[in-house]
């Protein structure tokens, strides 16, 4: 029997671990599954997406940039994908294409997992982009109570806050431009600290978002950015003692949910963690 396809489209996609976690599963488990990555521009989605559809794939995952573009080119969307606004795996139902997000899946049990209350919290979430609409809707079916929206660009987090806004109207979501002031005064009245861009990523390992001195003891400082394992945001806040969430969590967990959509079965989480941490601690 052939080995049923499973992709992922994006750009970049070289980096990407989530290749290695869905085949060292498909081999474990000995399913006959593969899944492969693909770059596909984003003038090249259409045709891609069609592609994909004409295989008669399983289903594939879609990451930078195409995670809101993608949609259009679907046949229906889960409810939790049309909220967030973005879709990050897409099912093949008889040659139907179903997009789901399950980033956001992968903070609730992120959170949920290592005990961390959201109840009545209030959380700065750097960045307005795909992954922030996740993590923001996380938080938000978490009962925070109020998120800081810091974006280098201000309008994206206005639009984003206005929207989320009508959508729940019980959180307050404040939209502020990424200057020291806004950072210091979200952060000051926070318990979280979300880093959802790719500051600190490989190979701009470096640079963070967040000066050392805002980051306090009492804090959890997460970072969507899993390569490296530990970023400089990470870093400084383990250096004052607040509690780290490296990205490998979220990652993974969305991993699991996705490969529950296409093959019906459960994933080993803890093999999907090993093998991530591996790989991850290799790279360099
Ligand atoms: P993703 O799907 O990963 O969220 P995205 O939709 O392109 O990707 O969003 C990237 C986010 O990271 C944006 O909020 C972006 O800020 P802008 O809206 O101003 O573009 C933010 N970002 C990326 N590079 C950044 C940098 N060097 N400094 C500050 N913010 C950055």
């Amino acid at each position: 029997m052939h080995a049923k396809l499973i992709c992922l489209i994006g750009d970049p996609v070289e980096h990407s671990i989530s290749p290695i976690i869905h085949n060292e599963v498909f081999r474990a488990l000995n399913l006959n599954y593969v899944y492969l990555a693909f770059r596909v521009l984003p003038e090249d989605l259409m045709d891609a997406v069609r592609g994909l559809r004409a295989l008669g794939v399983v289903g594939f995952n879609v990451t930078i940039p195409h995670k809101v573009s993608v949609m259009k080119y679907l046949d229906e969307l889960s409810p939790d994908a049309e909220v967030v606004g973005s879709v990050n795996t897409v099912v093949n139902m008889g040659g139907r294409l179903v997009g789901y997000n399950t980033d956001y899946l992968g903070v609730v049990n992120t959170f949920k997992n290592l005990g961390i209350k959201l109840e009545g919290t209030s959380a700065t979430v750097l960045g307005a982009g795909g992954a922030s609409r996740a993590v923001i809707y996380a938080l938000i079916l978490g009962g925070v109570e109020r998120v800081f929206i810091v974006n280098r660009t201000l309008e994206k987090a206005v639009s984003l806050a206005g929207e989320f806004s009508i959508k729940f109207p019980n959180t307050s979501l404040i939209p502020m431009s990424l200057t020291q002031e806004n950072l210091r005064e979200a952060i000051q009245k926070s318990h979280i600290v979300i880093n959802t861009t790719s500051v600190g990523m490989y190979p701009r390992t470096e640079e963070s978002l967040v000066p050392p001195d805002l980051l306090r003891s009492d804090l959890v400082v997460m970072d969507v950015v899993y390569n490296p394992l530990e970023t400089k945001l990470l870093r400084d806040a383990k250096a004052v003692g607040a509690k780290v969430i490296d990205g490998v969590n979220m990652l993974v967990y969305q991993a699991v949910a996705s490969f529950k959509l296409w093959t019906g079965i459960d994933p080993p989480v803890d093999m999907m963690f090993r093998t991530a941490y591996s790989v991850l601690r290799q790279l360099r």
